[in-house]
């Protein structure tokens, strides 16, 4: 497995558990990136909203998620926060409200349920919300929050109990395959197996393929930087997630509560803005007025792992022993449980 995010650790764990032998290599350490920076919105209400290629694995993840949850929890012993509580996604102006139904109507066909909440409704079930412009709201019942550091917390003691060798701080550099031969290399190690994955997420293709010798193009991957920020609040301040267009704000159970985001083309630069910073503090706190921010203030950033065309690629290389699975974009923590799936069910038949 040459990338330990949480759609590498979970195929892996998947494949360990159905006695595959794994070893899982990742340039940093296990979920040190996209997977340890998101805030864990399982939400396709507000993501999801025309029919595409993510509809049905966003689904079926979310269906299948809090089995997943339990599974893991279960096998590594480690508490995962996970809420399901819904989300509401606000309308401040008439306009914004016609687009909001006429978007639940489409969404209806391609099975997310959604229920038109009015200013009273939505007031009732987040007191704390500033409802002056509000038009009226939409309730995605089905949406849930988990903590992705818990997830991965609870993917290395899974696969660490699996027997999963894993190698972390180490950059694959080469993927060659040879008569059915897998070779991978980093400065550090050269492995041979029969069958590999590529779950790099935004370094994916990065990292050069061959094939008999032959060069193979990968579609490219690319980082699209978000920032997130955190604030102090009492538990339960927001059950369910809040979202006007790109401002999203939800809790974790023991109470911090994460807003976000922006979507910056920024490479690979890490750097907090503190103007995007401000702006999304801004645009949080006209939402949830008197948000207090946490003390030591904590802002950071990730990088969602993107594919050319914002599709996830997925599945076997034709005829070879590689599969493909990065790009997960905006969803990978959605999407983790349900990729796994599809990708073990291919490899092991
Ligand atoms: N899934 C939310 C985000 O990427 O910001």
């Amino acid at each position: 497995m040459i990338g330990g995010g949480i759609i590498g650790a979970s195929i892996a764990w998947r494949l360990a558990e159905r006695g595959v032998e794994v070893t899982v290599i990742d340039a940093g350490e296990l979920g040190g990136e996209a997977s340890s920076a998101g805030a864990g919105m399982l939400a396709p209400g507000a993501e999801i909203t025309d029919v595409s290629i993510w509809q049905a694995l966003a689904l079926e993840s979310l269906r299948g998620y809090a089995d997943y949850v339990a599974q893991l929890t279960e096998q590594s012993g480690v508490a995962i926060d996970y809420r399901r509580f819904g989300a509401i996604e606000l309308a401040l102006t008439e306009e914004e409200w016609t687009g909001l139904r006429e978007r639940s109507e489409r969404q209806t066909f391609f099975g997310i349920p959604s229920e038109a909440l009015s200013a009273e409704a939505t007031r009732e079930r987040i007191t704390a919300l500033d409802t002056r412009a509000l038009k009226g709201a939409l309730w995605y019942p089905d949406d849930a929050v988990v903590d992705p550091r818990h997830i991965m917390a609870a993917l290395r003691v899974a696969l660490q109990k699996l027997g999963v060798k894993l190698i972390e701080k180490s950059a694959v550099e080469s993927i060659a395959i040879n008569a059915g031969v897998v070779e991978v290399r980093s400065p550090e190690v050269h492995m041979r197996a029969t069958d590999a994955v590529l779950a790099a997420g935004a370094w994916a293709s990065g990292i050069r393929v061959s094939v008999a010798g032959e060069p193979l193009a990968l579609t490219r991957s690319y980082p699209v930087r978000g920032h997130l920020t955190k604030y102090a609040a009492a538990p339960d301040t927001l059950q369910p997630i809040l979202r006007h267009h790109h401002t999203y704000l939800l809790q974790r159970t023991n109470g911090p509560l994460i807003a976000g985001t922006s979507q910056e083309d920024v490479g690979f630069n890490r750097t907090v803005d503190p103007a995007t910073e401000a702006d999304i503090r801004s645009r949080a706190e006209a939402l949830i007025p008197g948000l207090v921010k946490d003390q030591p203030s904590e802002t950071w950033t990730g990088f969602r792992p993107a594919a050319e065309g914002l599709e996830p690629v997925l599945g076997q290389i034709s005829g070879q022993p590689l599969w493909l699975a990065y790009g997960h974009y905006r969803n990978g923590i959605l999407m983790a449980p349900a990729t796994a799936d599809l990708i073990v069910n291919q490899m092991v038949r």
